[in-house]
């Protein structure tokens, strides 16, 4: 990419196969967008709704093997949507810890209770399950693939204990699509357990390069969702250009497999090439690769630097991630060719050796230390990329959002 001017390696984004540029999708939106016009200015149960749209949702259908979808304008507005919608007063709604920030909205706006259960955990989650009583309705829901440590949802045993509190099942695939199981269908094909999943969400921001999101599920749920979700009711339905294309994007993904396979190949060589370095990188199972860093500061710091040597990663700091384990989150695609690649290992080396980002007390012991705000980090004058009075935002004693340690 071109940024300021000056070449860089794009490694913060979420375009994992590349599509986000390709001349076919580019020329489909252009199409869609001479042919209906640059907005539907309206909800779809208004005057929103055009072809285009139905055949994106029955495109999905088929893709996802499911019977119904609905699509809506952000993958964000999907999970608040639906999650505040599905639930009433006495059900309870079960939420992995690090579940994606739209799912906790959607919580805090559902009637239902939030319940958080420990990260990928089944033990945890029976625990939580078995306290609640035998009547409560109760919704399970996680990411797939978890969107800050790239680790997959261990689904199997998850959904078994589901099954046995007799819990429905919902799986965010914002980051799993094009990237898990054949053909890129998903971390619920990528175990096999499609038809164990009542539902499963998805977003066209990331593999398919665009913008929105859907729910997808049995037609009744999906019909019942169409008519009392807020977020789909009252808000302007997708653009055609962005419908244009996903619909290309999503055809492209079926017929050039190969691009799901140069993904992982370039997956695999970041997180051994990390690993030989010395970088703490988790448990990603997945193209999304956290760098540890400790430090909210020497994130900022890092990235900065390796901003100025031509990479552009992004920090990821508290509540995106636990307090006092800042990263360099980096994420990798199938257009990078082994060049970019072998230059991002190179830089992250140098400027780990630069910043003595291994010999930081900060990186060896990660977690709730007084030290993570180093504010007296000297930076060029006016630069500081951190905004003064940052570290004071109130945590919660888990070191999470408050909204899911509560
Ligand atoms: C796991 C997860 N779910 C949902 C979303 C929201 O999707 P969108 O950006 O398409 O609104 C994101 C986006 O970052 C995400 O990572």
């Amino acid at each position: 990419m071109i940024c300021d001017g000056a070449e860089k390696v794009m490694i913060g984004s979420n375009n994992y196969l590349g599509l986000a540029q390709d001349e076919r999708v580019v020329e489909a939106a252009c199409d869609a967008a001479r042919k209906f016009g640059s907005g539907c200015t309206g909800s779809r149960l208004l005057n929103g709704n055009i072809r285009l749209h139905e055949q994106l949702e029955e495109a999905l259908c088929a893709f996802l093997q499911r019977e119904s979808v609905l699509l809506f304008s952000t993958g964000f507005f999907a999970n608040q949507g639906a999650l505040a919608t599905l639930t009433e007063d006495d059900d309870a709604i079960l939420c992995d810890r690090e579940n994606h920030a739209s799912i906790i909205d959607g919580c805090q706006f559902a009637p239902a209770k939030l319940v958080p259960f420990r990260h990928n955990s089944a033990v945890s989650l029976r625990n939580r399950l078995k306290r609640l009583p035998a009547e409560t309705g109760k919704l399970v829901v996680l990411d797939g693939v978890f969107s800050m440590s790239g680790d997959i949802a261990d689904l199997p045993p998850i959904l078994e204990v589901a099954r046995e509190f007799g819990a429905l099942t919902y799986v965010d695939e914002a980051h799993a699509l094009g990237v898990l199981g054949p053909l890129g269908r998903g971390t619920v094909h990528h175990f096999g357990v499609n038809d164990d999943v009542d539902l499963v969400m998805g977003t066209f921001s990331k593999s398919l390069g665009s913008m929105g999101g859907f729910i997808a599920g049995k037609k009744e749920v999906i019909e019942y969702l169409r008519h009392k979700t807020r977020c789909f009711i009252f808000t302007a339905s997708l653009a055609p250009a962005v419908v244009g294309g996903v619909l290309k994007a999503l055809e492209i993904l079926q017929a050039e497999p190969e691009r799901i396979d140069h993904l992982w190949r370039n997956t695999r060589k970041m997180h051994a090439g990390f690993k030989e370095i010395g970088f703490k990188i988790g448990s990603t199972q997945t193209p999304i690769v956290p760098i540890l860093i400790g430090s909210e500061a020497k994130a900022f710091q890092f990235t900065q630097r390796l901003y100025e040597e031509g990479i552009f990663a992004t920090p990821a700091i508290y509540p995106a991630v636990r307090y006092g384990e800042a990263i360099v989150r980096t994420s990798y695609m199938a257009t990078h060719t082994d060049e970019d690649l072998d230059r991002v290992l190179e830089i992250f080396a140098k400027l780990a050796r630069e910043l003595g980002t291994f010999e930081d007390p900060v990186y060896s012991h990660p977690g709730r230390r007084k030290n993570v705000f180093d504010f007296s980090l000297s930076y060029p004058e006016g630069s500081h990329p951190v905004r003064e009075g940052s570290g004071d935002a109130p945590r919660s004693e888990s070191g999470l959002h408050p909204a899911i340690s509560r």
